[in-house]
């Protein structure tokens, strides 16, 4: 473990901090899942909820993991160890653990579900597609028994070579020449999506709140998907701040994570709900919303056929780089703590997140598997979502505002610019009362306690 601090590496920039943790965080977090959680959720109160959640809850947390992993320059588990050695505080260290394992095993297979779409746009599968037809195509696909299980083994292989290898810096590289593309991409579809005939609807859906669409577990779904979105509360964010050197700004650099992050969820419901109302697809279809709405988008472009296979290639790769960082989350405990070698590390947790997927991957159709009403791929996504990172977050908030020294965790925030005392004092107050407060008080509303 010394000689892996030796030789600790750090970012070369503070750009190349904020791009790897925005590689993290934009994934199929925004472009799958916040679409058909605002559409399953009643449309533009969730979206509003969510944008304060980023700001109250959201950025502050990503400000605070940062603390913990500039700070102590290790691992979660180690982090949260050195701090406070022979404590119970290794528990969020551990929690971020299996959060990570369990996120990624159905990440995968939503990723795997991409990569097919990109391949098979490649041999015009989706051309000319009706909204009824690109529903009837998403159903039959995700409702097999060897595709799914064939593109989530895949993806799940491509993510283990890259970890086990060490080469995410060569990964890190190509997606920051890639994601502006997809940026560009979906500002591309945003165009096409607000142009479509009978799109307006779709745009108030999204832009004008009422509230009172809004109950105690879409609270909770918005929280969740906070956490989810700007991988927080598994302790990632600790891992990337580990890296960050003590000249640059922590708070510049969590905000523009935060920044980016956001931007393009809120890009890709612009894309999904005036497209969706355009072309009669309910918003609250769920997981197949995306799947379903933009092969019917791209239907209506010309060169549909080349735009779409860029789009979920892109998509691809920006899954990729979060699905590096669930997997890398794991791997470290395993190397840093438990001295196992990274291939061995990768291959093995890898390959049982593989396996932790398959009743994912065939809980859309191929049999019947629900737990509490929900499919097997949803309920691992609300126990990781819901309960896991928000959990994760809150325990970490409690250590830093009430375990740490006040003047060590200022120092560190401080430390590098980019705030004022008086803004800190401000993020201490948040990190310490209003974040442990909000997330208590929603998990309380969402199990019935009011
Ligand atoms: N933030 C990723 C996304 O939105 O797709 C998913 C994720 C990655 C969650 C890493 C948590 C994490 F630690």
């Amino acid at each position: 473990m010394e000689l892996a601090q030796a030789a600790r590496s750090q970012w070369k920039s503070r750009l190349g901090a904020v791009l790897a943790a925005a590689g993290s965080a934009v994934g199929l977090g925004n472009i799958w899942k916040f679409p058909y959680l605002v559409g399953a959720n009643g449309g533009a109160a969730f979206v509003l909820l969510y944008l304060a959640f980023v700001l109250l809850i959201g950025i502050p947390l990503i400000m605070t993991e940062f603390v913990v992993g500039r700070k102590t320059t290790r691992n979660p588990g180690g982090a949260f160890r050195e701090l406070a050695p022979g404590t119970a505080w290794v528990i969020p260290g551990i929690s971020g653990v299996v959060a990570g394992f369990l996120i990624l095993s159905f990440y995968s297979v939503v990723a795997g579900w991409v990569l097919r779409y990109a391949v098979t746009s490649l041999l015009g599968a989706l051309s000319g597609l009706n909204p009824e037809g690109a529903a009837a195509l998403f159903t039959e696909f995700i409702g097999g028994t060897w595709a799914p299980l064939f593109w989530h083994l895949l993806f799940m292989a491509l993510t283990v070579y890259i970890v086990a290898a060490g080469v995410q810096e060569g990964i890190e590289k190509w997606s920051k020449i890639l994601m502006p593309g997809l940026f560009i991409l979906v500002i591309i579809l945003v165009i096409r999506s607000l142009t479509l005939p009978g799109s307006h609807p779709g745009i108030a859906y999204y832009l004008q709140p009422d509230f009172s669409a809004l109950t105690g577990k879409s609270v909770l779904a918005a929280l969740g998907q906070m956490f989810f979105s700007l991988s927080l509360g598994m302790g990632c964010m600790i891992t990337y701040g580990s890296y960050i050197s003590r000249q640059d700004s922590l708070v510049k650099t969590a905000g523009q994570v935060g920044l980016i992050d956001t931007l393009v969820a809120l890009l890709a419901g612009l894309v999904i709900f005036p497209a969706a109302f355009a072309f009669g697809i309910e918003p609250g279809a769920g997981p197949g919303l995306v799947f379903i709405t933009l092969p019917a988008i791209f239907a209506q472009m010309p060169l549909g056929q080349f735009f779409a296979c860029l789009f979920f290639l892109l998509l691809a790769i920006a899954a990729l780089t979060s699905s590096i960082s669930l997997l890398e989350t794991v791997v470290a405990y395993f190397v840093d703590e438990k001295d196992w070698g990274r291939r061995q590390a990768a291959v093995v947790w890898g390959g049982l997140a593989f396996l932790a997927g398959i009743p994912s991957a065939l809980s859309q159709g191929a049999v019947n598997l629900t737990v509490f009403g929900l499919s097997f791929l949803d309920a691992v996504d609300y126990l990781t979502s819901n309960i896991l990172l928000p959990l994760g977050g809150l325990l970490t908030a409690l250590f830093v505002g009430w375990r740490m020294r006040q003047e060590d965790v200022l120092a560190e925030a401080l430390q590098g610019g980019g705030m004022t005392t008086g803004m800190a004092q401000v993020w201490y107050f948040l990190v310490r009362t209003i974040a442990p407060l909000a997330i208590g008080l929603i998990f309380a509303n969402a199990i019935g306690l009011f």
